[in-house]
């Protein structure tokens, strides 16, 4: 799954063209061919690779699949694949296969592109985190109510701009927790995160399982009395540790620890 944060354009597919915004999910299933075209030279994407397939939550769905009433988006808002066009072309077609974390180079001698039309229940489709209509309540309510995709090992929560708790002695920050069946990772897109302090758009923040955290020194008060947020970010919630690469430990920023000590606030590169 792929999310758009910068640019524009649409995905070429063996079934088709999907158009792509800022805010779009493209969820691409295993096996599908697809080539990206960008329309803009300032892009930003947000890869998220997955074993399982990558799906939409069981619980907002009907035992005939539909889309119950209750959910946070609905049918209306997928982007399904449009304007086949086949490509019926002999020559080298270079094709790039990952399998385990490899990359395999495969050179097709007839266009991947060929398909005058398909039928099934495998294809890919988009959905905007701009469609996702946040849940609320009197009080705080948990993260599942963020939720956008599952996957067999990690669940997709979309925080997008909402009206906060409306108990007229709400506390619209979340209450320090520990999560004890996920990591957390979070992906700032836009506006003011109203539990964190001095993120920036585009960071990635890593709290691991089962070690306490929550807002900033100061978010709290500062989220009294306010009514809405403006906040967008993309949770991925996996239910494994994560394993950390190199080339993220590089990036870290090594003091973020240090922003929860009263004293001593840095500012985030
Ligand atoms: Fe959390």
């Amino acid at each position: 799954m792929i999310f758009v944060h910068k640019g524009h354009g649409w995905v070429e597919t063996m079934y088709g063209q999907i158009p792509f915004e800022y805010g779009d999910y493209i969820v691409i299933p295993r096996g599908t061919i697809y080539k990206i075209h960008f329309l803009t030279t300032q892009n930003r994407l947000l890869y998220i690779e997955s074993f399982s397939p990558i799906e939409i939550p069981g619980r907002y769905r009907n035992q005939y699949g539909q889309m119950l009433e209750h959910a946070p988006f609905c049918e209306r808002d997928f982007k399904l694949p449009k304007d086949l066009e086949t490509h019926d072309e002999h020559g080298d077609f270079l094709v790039k296969i990952k399998k385990q974390g490899m990359i395999y180079p495969y050179v097709y001698a007839t266009h991947p592109f060929d398909l005058v039309g398909w039928d099934g229940n495998h294809y890919p489709w988009a959905m905007s985190i701009f469609d996702f209509e946040p849940i609320t309540g009197r009080v705080h309510l948990p993260p599942p109510i963020h939720q956008q995709f599952e996957a067999a090992g990690f669940v997709v929560c979309s925080f997008v701009p909402r009206l906060y708790d409306y108990h007229p002695k709400s506390i619209p920050a979340p209450y320090h927790h520990s999560n004890i069946d996920s990591d957390e990772i979070l992906y700032y897109v836009d506006g003011d995160f109203m539990s964190r302090n001095n993120i920036q758009k585009g960071q990635l923040t890593l709290h691991p399982g089962g070690i306490p955290h929550g807002p900033h020194p100061g978010a709290i008060e500062r989220s009294i009395g306010k009514t809405s947020t403006e906040e967008l970010a993309v949770m991925i919630d996996p239910f494994k540790p994560m394993k950390i690469t190199e080339v993220a430990m590089n990036m870290e920023v090594e003091d973020y620890y240090k922003s929860w000590l009263e004293a001593e606030i840095p500012v985030l590169a």
